[in-house]
């Protein structure tokens, strides 16, 4: 082996004329996706992006990460965004650097797989709109499902990044599964499908860096496309798994600029970029243009998302990542849903489930959504398994997957899971074994039906498509339909820093102020209430705009993080309507991923006679199945919840007729909402 790839020193002036290295490592920017989807909960909005975008044109990233991934839910459902506007507008700052997205495969921006049709016309539009690089990945490395997507990003003059999801089953690279060959394996068969480049997609921060090196210099031998690495900070392996990386070989890498980098986010750009100062790999950057950047970020914009840094404890690095190697998007997940149900005391035989169920299911890598398949189905069995029996109750995912709508797993599922997963299961028995998007009707026809003048163009109806409820209720905001709820608005700079002022202040003992005791104003159009998330605790403050600056009116905290009891109002709240003021400490403090309004409607409480249907968890109504006056076999579904973005088909616990719903589609609900009653 030569030591071509070997790192060396060349240059000895270290100015922004330095002369360009021989072989520059390239970079690609995750700030302005992976970085904000991992520690601000995917809330960035445009607005934030635009002061930077120009500046960040400058740099000489190989590409910026922009799209995909959660963004394209999260900017429709929380924000109020238009998912297909913000490509158009980036595109106005990035006039030479390529836009990224992340594409889930035949999953596209969602959690499960669509039809052709919907598939052909996302990439189309995706790319019509100014995306010009698809890392495209599938959540069981099961290629079959990037080959409608591919096709279309080939035909669009597209560049295809074929992604290979990083998975072990044992503590470092190796074993039965996940070993280099495993991945030579799969870059082979990206190679050949026409990839432009292969990633090594490390969603997790698992690698370690004799692993990655191992891997990179054994696909450096084997395949052509150049080499991208992507890896997460999470469990601190990942700067040296990128040095380490460099030194085998490898093209490309994924950083973030400062302000977006580290916990369960990537590694900076910064200091990779001194790193390789010097050496034939130099990337070339100016240190103090990223500089200039980091500076209006941290004062601009970082303001408006410290609440949603969730940093439950003093270390920037989650060692139980490396114990249980589940991505921290799913930790988090699974603290939120055991903490809704009252069982965060249970966390331990989780993490003691958890790998079983995956090896149940077939050793597949966890990514979303799979990551959230297993999730939600390990849960389940530790909340509804007893007397030795298991999965009691199993997902409509975890059936899809048994019988192989999601594509192959890696090991065969187990066959007494499979059997019990597929009896009844509406599409047969018989686990199919084809292209999983082979059996799927075209979806786009119906979706036009159903939305009919409310999808104005071709975007809007793949959004309708993509998410029918949320993605309705989107549409109605954006034409004036209905009023946006005041959550979905921005906050400006201005109500960040009064918000952070007034909990610095509640938390140095000093009890808020009212604005004067006297003249108590009257709650405005603008009046919004806002959740402050600040190290263990969490605060409802209310906030009004008048004349220049805004008005606090009120603050309370509502719950602390991570501990189960309610923590009481840390100040009376005369200017917040009493429904606000009194729904805070009941309402338990929303998961970082779900912070959706809760509403309880008076009639949920007060059943008429019957047997009640309740939530199992809190979630948001997807559809009713039946309406009231409908007849219901015991076991039928009634009622299908999202929670945990996985549709939950909820069965009717007896037989008979239903005699009220209580909420319609769209709606929030807390856990043991009474959804519905049968008589
Ligand atoms: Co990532």
């Amino acid at each position: 082996m030569s030591d071509h790839h070997a790192v060396k020193m060349t240059a000895m002036n270290y100015d922004k004329n330095r002369p360009k290295a021989e072989n520059p490592l390239k970079i690609m920017d995750l700030s302005l996706r992976d970085g904000h989807q991992s520690l601000f909960a995917t809330r960035g909005r445009t607005e934030d992006m635009i002061p930077v975008a120009g500046l960040m044109d400058e740099v000489g990233f190989w590409a910026v990460e922009v799209w995909g991934g959660a963004t394209f839910d999260t900017m429709h459902r929380f924000l109020n965004e238009d998912p297909w506007e913000r490509i158009r507008t980036l595109k106005r700052y990035f006039k030479k650097t390529p836009l990224s997205m992340l594409l889930r495969g035949q999953n596209l921006v969602g959690y499960r797989n669509y039809a052709d049709d919907v598939a052909r016309a996302f990439v189309e539009r995706a790319a019509e709109n100014g995306m010009d690089v698809f890392r495209t990945f599938d959540a069981l490395n099961d290629f079959r499902n990037f080959e409608t997507v591919v096709e279309v990003i080939k035909k669009c003059d597209k560049h295809f990044q074929g992604t290979i999801c990083y998975s072990m089953t044992e503590p470092r690279l190796g074993g039965e599964v996940y070993n280099v060959e495993y991945f030579v394996t799969k870059a082979k068969e990206l190679e050949s499908m026409g990839a432009d480049t292969i990633c090594i997609k490390d969603m997790a921060g698992l690698v370690a860096p004799y692993d990655i090196f191992n891997v990179v210099k054994a696909l450096k031998e084997s395949v052509k496309p150049p080499i991208h690495f992507h890896s997460h900070f999470t469990s601190g392996l990942a700067p040296m798994s990128h040095l380490k990386a460099v030194e085998a070989g490898v093209d490309i890498l994924d950083t973030c600029l400062s302000p977006y980098a580290y916990r369960t986010s990537h590694p900076a750009v910064e200091p990779m970029v001194m790193s390789l100062l010097g050496t034939n790999r130099d990337t070339g950057f100016d240190i103090n243009k990223l500089v200039e950047i980091t500076d209006i970020l941290e004062e601009k914009v970082m303001p408006k998302y410290r609440q949603f840094l969730n940093e439950p404890t003093m270390s920037v690095i989650d060692i139980n990542v490396l114990l249980h190697q589940t991505p921290g998007g799913m930790l988090s997940n699974l603290f939120g849903q055991l903490k809704e149900m009252d069982a965060l005391d249970r966390l331990n035989e989780v993490y003691k489930e958890l790998p079983r169920v995956r090896k149940d299911l077939g050793q597949i890598p966890l990514v979303t959504p799979t990551s959230q398949i297993v999730g939600v189905q390990t849960v389940n069995n530790v909340l509804f398994d007893k007397d030795g029996e298991r999965y009691n109750r199993i997902t409509d995912q975890v059936k899809d997957l048994c019988y192989g709508l999601y594509g192959k797993t890696s090991v065969p599922i187990d066959s007494e899971l499979q059997k019990k997963a597929l009896a009844g299961y509406p599409r047969g028995e018989t686990p199919f074994t084809g292209r999983p998007a082979e059996i799927l009707e075209p979806e786009l026809e119906e979706s036009k039906k159903e939305i009919g003048d409310l999808a104005v163009d071709e975007d809007d109806l793949i959004l309708y498509a993509l998410y029918p409820v949320t993605g309705k209720k989107f549409l109605k905001w954006k034409y004036g339909q209905e009023e946006p709820p005041a959550s979905v608005r921005a906050k400006s700079l201005e109500q960040a820093k009064a918000e952070l002022a007034l909990v610095a202040k509640a938390k140095a003992g000093k009890v808020v102020e009212k604005t004067d005791k006297h003249e108590i104003p009257e709650k405005s159009d603008s009046f919004r209430t806002f959740h402050v998330f600040v190290d263990s605790e969490y605060f409802e403050v209310g906030v009004d705009e008048s004349g220049d600056s805004p008005v606090i009116s009120y603050i309370q905290q509502a719950a602390a993080r991570l501990g189960s009891a309610p923590a009481q109002p840390m100040a009376a709240a005369p200017a917040a309507p009493a429904a606000q003021a009194t729904a805070a400490p009941a309402a338990p403090a929303p998961a970082p991923e779900a912070k959706t309004e809760i509403s309880v409607p008076a009639a949920a409480a007060a059943p008429t006679d019957g047997t009640p249907l309740t939530a199992p968890m809190p979630g948001m109504i997807v559809k009713y199945l039946k309406k009231v006056g409908d007849t219901v076999a015991e076991g039928e579904t009634v009622v299908v919840l999202e929670a945990m973005k996985m549709e939950n088909a909820l069965p009717a616990p007896v037989a008979g007729k239903i005699a009220s719903i209580n909420f319609d589609s769209g709606d929030s609900v807390p856990k043991d909402a009474v959804l519905c009653v049968i008589s």
